[in-house]
């Protein structure tokens, strides 16, 4: 794996045994994720056609979404370049009792993963894309068309550059791939200001990034976040503005 990678790696491993450490990681799907995958389903198969599918999280971290799938019967994968968050994806999922419905959880990055072509009914992601530098973001949705069936599904969860962050910091673009910020201002890296490379995506790069499928509908999503949290956050206002991505092969 690259440089990158490890640094990755590092960072996530740390982030992880922290959120361990205080019983802090997430434990609740994500809602527009669940939204999208239900509407999908219903419309296409049976309750009892269910356990047919293979679906996989790419960056599954503790492992809620899988949890959600699995529930239904449905066979699950989760690809994380931390193998911390893995070994806890592997527990949440085990401790559910859905470890029979595990395929395979593997320590990769999301731009390389070692899964066999069209092997997949279904991928999700939520927050991973977001922080990949141009190459490998490119190499992720590559990876998203090369795994996915044909009629498969891919739902994604990402920045937009209506957020309150990108608006202020616009300025700051990087001239080689507009769109990112790389942001290190200090304090703690559950802001987006403290994290490094960030990226704001646009409705047309979505589209543009999956040319063959049949559907790609990003729909998006603003609201406010609290004044009082925005203030912590050093902003009068803050907007989050996400991307909500409905892509069918
Ligand atoms: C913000 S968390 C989201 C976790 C999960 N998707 C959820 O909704 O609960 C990001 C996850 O992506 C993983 N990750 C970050 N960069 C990655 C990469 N290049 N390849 C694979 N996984 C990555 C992290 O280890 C972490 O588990």
């Amino acid at each position: 794996m690259s440089t990158r990678n490890d640094e990755m790696r590092e960072i996530w491993d740390r982030s992880f045994a922290e959120q361990i450490e205080r019983q802090a990681y997430n434990t609740a799907p994500v809602e527009a994720l669940v939204r999208s995958v239900s509407y999908y389903l219903r419309a296409r198969y049976g309750q009892d056609e269910l356990s047919g599918l293979h679906f996989a999280e790419m960056g599954c971290g503790a492992g809620p979404n899988l949890v959600w799938l699995a529930e239904k019967g449905i066979t699950v994968s989760g690809v994380d370049i931390s193998p911390v968050a893995l070994d806890l994806c592997r527990r949440t999922l085990d401790g559910a009792g859905y470890g029979d419905r595990v395929g395979e959880l593997v320590e990769a990055s999301v731009s390389d993963v070692p899964l066999p072509d069209a092997s997949l009914d279904g991928i999700l992601e939520s927050c991973v894309y977001q922080h990949l530098d141009r190459a490998d973001r490119i190499a992720a949705f590559a990876e998203i068309d090369r795994l996915t069936k044909p009629g498969g599904l891919f739902v994604g969860h990402m920045l937009e550059q209506g957020h309150t962050v990108f608006e202020q910091h616009a300025g700051e673009q990087q001239a080689d791939d507009p769109g990112t910020l790389v942001l290190e201002e200090g304090g703690s890296n559950i802001y987006l200001t403290n994290i490094g490379l960030s990226h704001f995506f646009t409705k047309d790069e979505v589209r543009s990034l999956l040319p063959d499928w049949t559907t790609v509908d990003p729909c998006l999503l603003q609201y406010e976040i609290p004044v009082e949290e925005a203030g912590k956050r050093g902003y009068e206002h803050y907007r989050q503005s996400m991307l909500v991505v409905y892509a069918i092969k």
